[in-house]
């Protein structure tokens, strides 16, 4: 995005500036890589967010805190429907709720008709999984590393239909891609009709082959569905070109929208294929992708803040959020790398990962790590303690700084040295 872009999108959106034209003459032509390590632009872009000084938050994977603009204009639109109450749901939401969808669609790169917008990951995901026509000895293949409460949508569905699931477990330094292609490929039966994908492992920040897994499914008649609940506004690609059938996401975690957006993505072909959830009385059309998105009456305000949160994170743009927040994981990572006691759960390879890393201590259990880091460092993060992974799990944000992450390193090489190993 150039200058001019720049001032159109955020100022157009009435967030105002980001920057000071002075600082955006500065940094707009900056190579991504380069603008990285540009401390004065992040800072600029930090002071966007209101931020405790009680601790550092190093957990903006759950929930990610809407940037101050985007706050003010989702309490602006919380009066504005509050005003016009049932005059606004009956003449206002349909088409205002449209008007989201199709920038998220313009920014998820696909058709507005093959996109809504959901309250988060998991209704989208659960809407495809418990809507698939599951026959007796239909078989799905999944990681034992994908989101816990979708593996539990699959085991509902095996216990009510009979249908089976097969688990792979994800090697997190993989030799290649093909190696990950080949361990889907191998769970594949002639029984296999969909696969569950994590776009980028929620526990440890791996980012997966998505399409080349896609493209070998397909070559087996197997659909497949990708969780993208952490990648979408973290990292820079567009649904289609991953060429899976199904795809969500939740918006309140990257894209800094607030609480309770998402979106499903289902190719058009495979739209009349999917079971309702909930019914609707005018959603006669199977082709028409509404008719997964009858939730009844709900609070619109928030879709309507979704035009603020892509302004917001538009007038970054995805290609720099991405390239400071591999730089920022990356920057931490490779401090904690090598140290004794210290056990990485994140691949090295830095094109695998983003801002999402995992860190754990030989002799200290994820929940006292992070427990201790909170209360005694001031540095929170989550405990992780499954599918093999007994770390804590670091997600940093925009708004977070190196020296923030130094004071993350110091306490990990404080523990790190502590602990007792019996080996
Ligand atoms: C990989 C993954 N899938 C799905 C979800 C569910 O997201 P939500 O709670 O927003 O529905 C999460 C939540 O953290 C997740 O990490």
């Amino acid at each position: 995005m150039n200058k001019r872009e720049f001032l159109r999108t955020a100022g157009g959106a009435g967030l105002g500036l980001l920057l000071t034209p002075r600082l955006w003459a500065e940094y707009a032509e900056m190579p991504v890589q380069r603008l990285a390590e540009e401390e004065a632009f992040w800072a600029a872009i930090r002071g966007k967010y209101r931020l405790t000084p009680d601790y550092i938050n190093l957990e903006s994977g759950y929930y990610s805190m809407q940037a101050e603009p985007v706050l003010e204009a989702f309490i602006a639109r919380v009066r504005e429907v509050n005003y016009e109450a049932s005059l606004y749901m009956r003449t206002k939401q349909v088409p205002n709720k449209a008007g989201a969808r199709d920038k998220l669609a313009a920014m998820a790169g696909c058709l507005p008709a093959e996109l809504c917008i959901t309250r988060n990951t998991t209704e989208s995901l659960d809407t495809v999984i418990a809507g698939y026509d599951w026959k007796t000895g239909d078989e799905a293949v999944m990681a034992e590393q994908d989101y816990g409460h979708m593996l539990a949508q699959f085991r509902l569905q095996a216990r009510r239909f009979g249908m089976v699931n097969k688990l792979v477990s994800l090697p997190i330094d993989p030799t290649s891609d093909d190696e990950i292609v080949q361990l889907y490929a191998n769970a594949i039966t002639p029984r296999t009709r969909l696969m569950m994908v994590p776009h980028m492992v929620n526990i440890t920040g791996q980012i997966l082959p998505v399409r080349k897994i896609v493209d070998m499914a397909h070559a087996k008649g197997v659909d497949v569905m990708v969780d993208g609940a952490h990648a979408f506004a973290h990292i820079d690609y567009k649904i289609p070109d991953l060429g899976c059938d199904y795809y969500g996401a939740s918006l309140h975690k990257w894209l800094g929208c607030p609480l309770g957006t998402g979106i499903l993505y289902v190719r058009r072909e495979k739209i009349a294929t999917l079971w309702p959830i909930y019914g609707d009385y005018r959603m006669t059309d199977d082709a028409d992708i509404m008719k997964l998105n009858h939730t009844g009456t709900h609070p619109v305000h928030t879709d309507l803040a979704i035009a603020n949160a892509i302004a917001f994170h538009n007038a970054i743009g995805t290609q720099r959020k991405e390239a400071r927040l591999r730089y920022l994981q990356n920057y931490w990572t490779s401090k904690v790398r090598g140290m004794s006691n210290v056990v990485l759960y994140t691949p090295t390879d830095p094109a695998r990962s983003c801002a999402i890393a995992n860190v754990g201590i030989k002799g200290m259990g994820p929940t006292d790590l992070a427990k201790s880091l909170l209360e005694k460092d001031r540095i929170f993060t989550v405990g992780v303690d499954n599918a093999g992974v007994h770390g804590v799990r670091v997600t940093p944000h925009v708004f977070i700084q190196p020296k923030e992450l130094d004071k993350f390193v110091a306490a990990i090489a404080q523990y790190s040295k502590r602990v007792q190993v019996f080996y």
